[in-house]
Parts: C-alpha cells; sequence; structure tokens
C-alpha cells in the first residue's frame, strides 16, 4: 500500500480528530516532509483535509470520500458491489476489471479509481477522469445470455443511471445513443461495455462508466473543457460520490434483474424515452461515412432504424448528431 493511502486510512480512521504529523511520521516510518506532501496530494484529489502547523491534520468532510465502507453504507444490492477494489489510480478500471474477471473474480465486483492513465471510451477514443471529483467505474458481471444479447446490457446500464439523475433532481438531461449522457448538449458520462464470450456463452461482461460528479468543468483538459459538463454544475452543489456510486449499483442490479427475468421491452421503453430520438433527424457519422435519416425506432439490440433516401437502414455503430 502507497503511504498516501496509509494516510488516508489513518485519517478515515480517525475521522474529524487531529492526527499530528509527527504521529503519522512515526507511524509509517516516512519524513514528515513526505507526510506533508501525501497531505497535500490527498486535498487535490478532493479529500476535504484540514491542517494546522500545531494540531497536524484531519479529515472533516467524506462527500467526495470513495471507500467500501462508505459504499456499504448506502449499498442495499445482493451481490453487486459487495465485493470491490477502490485504486488511487489504474491504467483503466475497465482492463484492471477484465484482469480480474479473467483470474476468476466473483459476479458483481466492482473496481473504481480515482484516476486513469488511460481510461477508455468508445471508439477507441480516450476517456478523463477528474480525480477526487469524477467517477471511474467498471462492473464484473457473468450472465448466463447468449453473447448476443450481451449489447442490451448497455442500455440497461443507461437506464439505471437516467434513474439516479431522476432520483437527484436532474431533469435536464438525455441520453444520447449509443449511451452518452448529455446536458445541454455537453456530455456528463459514458459507457463502455465489452465482453469475454465463447460462440454459444458468455463468460463475463465488463461494463464501464465514467460520470463527471462534481468536476469543475474550467479545469478540465483543452480539448474537453468546451464538450463536457459535470452534475454539480447543472445542480449547483455537490454530490457525495460514494452515495451516487451505491444508488446506481442499486438501480443497476434492480434493472439487470428485470432484464434477466425477460422484461428487456420495458428497460429499452424507458430508453427510447429518456433519449427522445423517436422521429428526430440524424446525421451519422461511421469513419468518413455520412448518413442522414430519420429515426424511426429503436430495435431490442439498441440498433438505430434509420429512413433515408436510400431506404431502410440499421445503424449499429457510429457517431450521431441532431440536425
Ligand atoms: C465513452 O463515452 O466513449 C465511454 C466512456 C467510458 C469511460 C469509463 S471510465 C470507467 C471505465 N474505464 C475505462 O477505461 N473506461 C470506462
Amino acid at each position: 500500500m502507497k503511504s498516501r493511502d496509509k494516510i488516508l486510512s489513518l485519517l478515515l480512521e480517525s475521522r474529524d480528530q487531529w492526527l499530528s504529523g509527527e504521529h503519522i511520521s512515526s507511524l509509517l516510518g516516512i519524513s514528515r516532509t513526505a507526510v506533508w506532501k501525501n497531505i497535500n496530494t490527498l486535498k487535490e484529489m478532493g479529500y476535504s483535509i484540514e491542517s494546522s502547523s500545531r494540531l497536524g491534520h484531519k479529515l472533516v468532510s467524506s462527500v467526495n470520500v470513495m471507500n467500501q465502507s462508505e459504499l456499504v453504507k448506502h449499498l442495499d444490492t445482493v451481490f453487486l458491489g459487495r465485493n470491490t477494489l477502490f485504486l488511487n489510480e489504474t491504467d483503466s478500471t475497465n482492463i484492471q476489471a477484465f484482469r480480474l474477471a479473467d483470474q476468476g473474480a466473483v459476479h458483481g465486483t466492482v473496481v473504481v479509481a480515482e484516476s486513469q492513465t488511460m481510461g477508455k471510451g468508445r471508439l477507441s477514443r480516450k476517456w478523463f477522469t477528474d480525480p477526487g471529483n469524477g467517477l471511474a467505474v467498471s462492473m464484473i458481471l457473468r450472465p448466463q445470455i447468449q453473447p448476443i444479447l450481451a449489447p442490451r446490457l448497455t442500455l440497461v446500464t443507461a437506464v439505471a443511471l437516467s434513474e439516479v439523475l431522476d432520483s437527484i433532481g436532474l431533469n435536464s438531461y438525455m441520453i444520447k445513443w449509443p449511451n452518452d449522457i448529455l446536458i445541454n448538449n455537453k456530455k456528463a458520462a459514458g459507457i463502455l461495455s465489452e465482453m469475454k464470450a465463447n460462440i454459444d456463452y458468455v463468460e463475463f461482461v465488463i461494463i464501464g462508466m465514467g460520470i463527471n460528479i462534481n468536476t469543475d468543468t474550467s479545469t478540465l483538459p483543452d480539448e474537453i473543457r468546451d464538450i463536457a459538463c459535470s452534475i454539480s454544475e447543472e445542480l449547483d452543489s455537490e454530490v457525495s460520490r460514494v452515495k451516487f456510486l451505491a444508488d446506481f449499483l442499486n438501480s443497476f442490479e434492480r434493472c439487470y434483474d428485470r432484464f434477466l427475468s425477460g422484461d428487456f421491452a420495458g428497460i429499452l421503453e424507458k430508453w427510447i424515452k429518456k433519449s427522445g430520438i423517436l422521429n428526430k433527424q440524424i446525421k451519422v457519422t461511421i469513419l468518413e461515412k455520412e448518413i442522414f435519416g430519420t429515426v424511426t425506432s429503436v430495435n431490442e439490440d439498441g440498433n438505430l432504424i434509420l429512413e433515408t433516401d436510400e431506404g431502410i437502414k440499421v445503424i449499429n455503430s457510429g457517431d450521431i448528431n441532431y440536425v
């Protein structure tokens, strides 16, 4: 365990109480300067730590604290999030979850990270996670379904996420096909599903979700600053990330059970409603190719049925724009 994580554990154990730098340094066998540097890193990550040269340091707020003990306080799931891995930094929670699943991690295992050095988006794009403010989470699922049905789980995820957004009073969002959450045309969240399967059975599915929760978008990297938004900016108040995560896992497990019990139609109906995509004129960009048309329906795999000048087309990948 890194010194930073050990200091965080000490602060969590003695929340609201002062811990002197000297005490921390002797417990961990590191210098006072190293303690100071690690405390600063934790503050940069969003942990609310008060520091006093006389008294030391104390954790004053848990609004941004992410760990298993905080998570379980809000969790009402049977299998999801009962086994977790919380990381400060990783390449990608999807990559980590894939590795863990390959090594036999149990159904429902959840991987969370504060920052990702190789966060992955759809279509080989990058995903940036804002440490201490964003949420990067991947779930390991082992559904006993045919591989062809697995893409439906991405829609299940978007619907579960939309239920949480509804519950916190955010009503200005929409699901943008295939699975972005947009607020005023800017992106607040994205979903990336991956799978390991044989011809006739799924070994596991990894569903990764990245959300800008308490992000101050003016601090984001140049290339995404103008196209991203955050939930706290929209609500004008901070959101507890751990509570949000628990709410999402609770909601996802319910939607997942509903999907497995055969009611995908109900989930799809909700997805379509939240996307508002029916009868909209859109432009689909697939690599260099552009297709224009009107969305007449969304099929059970989440593909768009598009009426174009050249007839009906089924769209299963690409980017869309409303025209
Ligand atoms: C997209 O909008 O293109 C999908 C973005 C998905 C990002 C999440 S963050 C957690 C998980 N780990 C990753 O590397 N990607 C997903």
